[in-house]
């Protein structure tokens, strides 16, 4: 009886257990093709999204608002409000079925971003007239790439992920196209190869997307761990959430 009971505390404590499986095979050509970018409309079980949409509710006292004239304006929960408020969304990112997927698709190894990188998973509102980010690149820190997995959570909008393919490719013709991503859906892609925006929210619209960043090599300078805590901090997040560690240190301390 034990040993039934420990079993089924151990499942449920599995990264798996969230996530049985994904759609076969990982389509690694038309990833290739595209400068390495995928798009698709369905991607996660029903089951699952409706998880992350319980999360969505679980953080929107968590909000942060930024603004940043020009280029972005919207709200973000940082990776430490989830591990806090929805831990199955956690619980997805380190899913083994998700990131051996993922790793077929890219052809190469992956990993979590480190437990100090509050943009390892986030969740990203639009709920206010406006919301946006104008044309960037998910600039990797990392000594190695960093990979960026983007799912609709919920999408009552006519926001569209804009983007343009092989900017930062040699001889290959730039390609510009436009997607909108549903609950359960999903676009992956090498976050320096894509130069990507997301256009403005209208009135009385909702959309939340949750973002994954996965690395080749965690290892990131000193230096450019300070430039990605201040991004973090000015552009999403807030000082607090991104700094609570040092900040917590200094109140114990206090
Ligand atoms: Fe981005």
């Amino acid at each position: 009886m034990s040993t039934v009971v420990a079993a089924d505390a151990a499942s449920q404590d599995s990264p798996d257990t969230i996530l049985a499986s994904l759609p076969g095979p990982a389509p690694r050509a038309a990833f290739v093709s595209q400068g390495a970018f995928l798009y698709l409309d369905t991607f996660l079980p029903a089951d699952v999204t409706a998880k992350l949409i319980a999360g969505v509710h679980a953080v929107e006292g968590a909000v942060n608002r930024n603004y940043l004239p020009g280029h972005k304006q919207g709200g973000s929960v940082s990776r430490h409000k989830i591990d806090e408020l929805a831990p199955a969304i956690a619980q997805l990112y380190r899913s083994p079925v998700l990131i051996q997927w993922l790793e077929t698709l890219c052809g190469e190894p992956l990993q979590p971003s480190p437990d100090d990188d509050p943009h390892a998973y986030a969740l990203y509102f639009y709920t206010k007239p406006g919301d946006h980010i104008g044309w960037h690149y998910d600039t990797s820190y990392y000594e190695g790439r960093r990979y960026t997995l983007l799912l609709g959570v919920i999408d009552d909008s006519s926001c569209f992920l804009e983007y343009r393919l092989h900017t930062r490719d040699n001889n290959v013709r730039i390609s510009e196209d436009a997607v909108q991503i549903p609950p359960g859906g999903m676009v992956f892609f090498d976050g320096d190869r894509l130069h990507h925006r997301i256009t403005p929210l209208r009135a009385n619209e909702r959309r939340v997307s949750l973002t994954f960043e996965y690395v080749t090599n965690p290892h990131m300078r000193p230096l450019q761990r300070f430039m990605s805590n201040m991004k973090d901090a000015v552009a999403y997040f807030g000082f607090r959430q991104v700094f609570r560690q040092l900040l917590g240190k200094r109140t114990s301390q206090a």
